[in-house]
């Protein structure tokens, strides 16, 4: 174990599951004190439990990022119970996939409150912190289809290439106050989102193993995998770092052309 974030406050939202609960664990197990901002309470708790039995520091504040107020109360919370937050990831987030004219407006509102909005109302509630002591962090998660299109997955690639120029237009404005701000894009990777996602297939097995052989490195990305990007990006190792997007995809998003042949069997 690597002291990297020792005592460090960090807020991870999402941190119920998937990328967001991996990346919780990860930074508790280098010394941070991580603040888990869930929606959902069950999932939330869990984390909790399981990050304080390993002699980690966790809290659980029921979140919901597409609501201001929820997200600043647990800022307000995070400052009496752990102090000033050092570092946020902005990591939660839905899948909205529709056919464009197919899609109600209620979906298109939810995509945007969760995926984008969710975004803005982390780094407002945390910048007034960050300002304070002219130091801090915040990493967003994007996705491959923040800048590369794959048909049917709307309005949720429009969420995401905003996520990309939030994070680029906030990283101008604030690296000169001592703040990076940085985004990550995975591509693939296990998690309950995708398990979700296969199972709108008629096969889901065998979109699973297909969407596998696309990736040039033929397997989706851990959960780890991406966090530990997160964790390179939120620390001092990569002060020089602004506004930048890393791409963690396994290869995906280089090819021009899909494989005719899926060589899924
Ligand atoms: N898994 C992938 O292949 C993949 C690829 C690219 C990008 N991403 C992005 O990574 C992030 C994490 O995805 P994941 O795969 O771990 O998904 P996941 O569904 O496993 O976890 C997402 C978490 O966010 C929480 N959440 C949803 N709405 C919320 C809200 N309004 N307020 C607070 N919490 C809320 C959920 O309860 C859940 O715990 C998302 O932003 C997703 O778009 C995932």
């Amino acid at each position: 174990m690597r002291n990297r974030f020792k005592d460090k406050i960090v807020i991870v939202t999402g941190a119920g599951s998937g990328i967001g609960q991996r990346t919780a664990e990860r930074f508790s197990e280098e010394g941070a004190q991580v603040v888990i901002a869930e929606l959902d309470k069950n999932t939330g708790k869990q984390v909790e439990k399981k990050i304080n039995n390993n002699n980690g520091k966790a809290i659980f504040i029921e979140t919901d990022v597409a609501e201001y107020n929820s997200v600043q109360e647990m800022v307000k919370n995070t400052v009496k119970e752990f102090g000033s937050p050092d570092i946020l990831i902005n990591n939660a987030g839905i899948n909205v996939f529709s056919e464009p004219l197919k899609m109600s407006e209620s979906e298109w509102k939810r995509a945007f409150s969760v995926d984008l909005d969710g975004v803005w109302n982390g780094c407002k509630a945390v910048l007034p912190h960050m300002l304070e002591k002219a130091k801090g962090s915040i990493v967003n998660i994007s996705s491959v289809h923040g800048f590369q299109i794959i048909p049917n997955c709307f309005p949720y690639p429009v969420a995401k290439h905003g996520v990309i120029g939030l994070t680029r237009a906030l990283a101008v404005d604030y690296a000169s106050k001592g703040i990076k701000i940085n985004c990550i894009s995975p591509g693939y990777t296990d998690t309950p989102i995708l398990e979700r996602f296969f199972s709108t297939k008629p096969d889901p097995e065998k979109a699973r193993k297909e969407a596998e052989f696309r990736q040039p490195i033929r397997r989706m990305g851990t959960t780890t995998e991406i966090a530990n990007t997160i964790l390179f990006m939120s620390s001092d190792e990569c002060n020089y770092m602004i506004g930048a997007n890393i791409v963690v995809d396994g290869g995906i998003t280089l090819k021009i052309h899909e494989n005719d042949d899926t060589g899924a069997n």
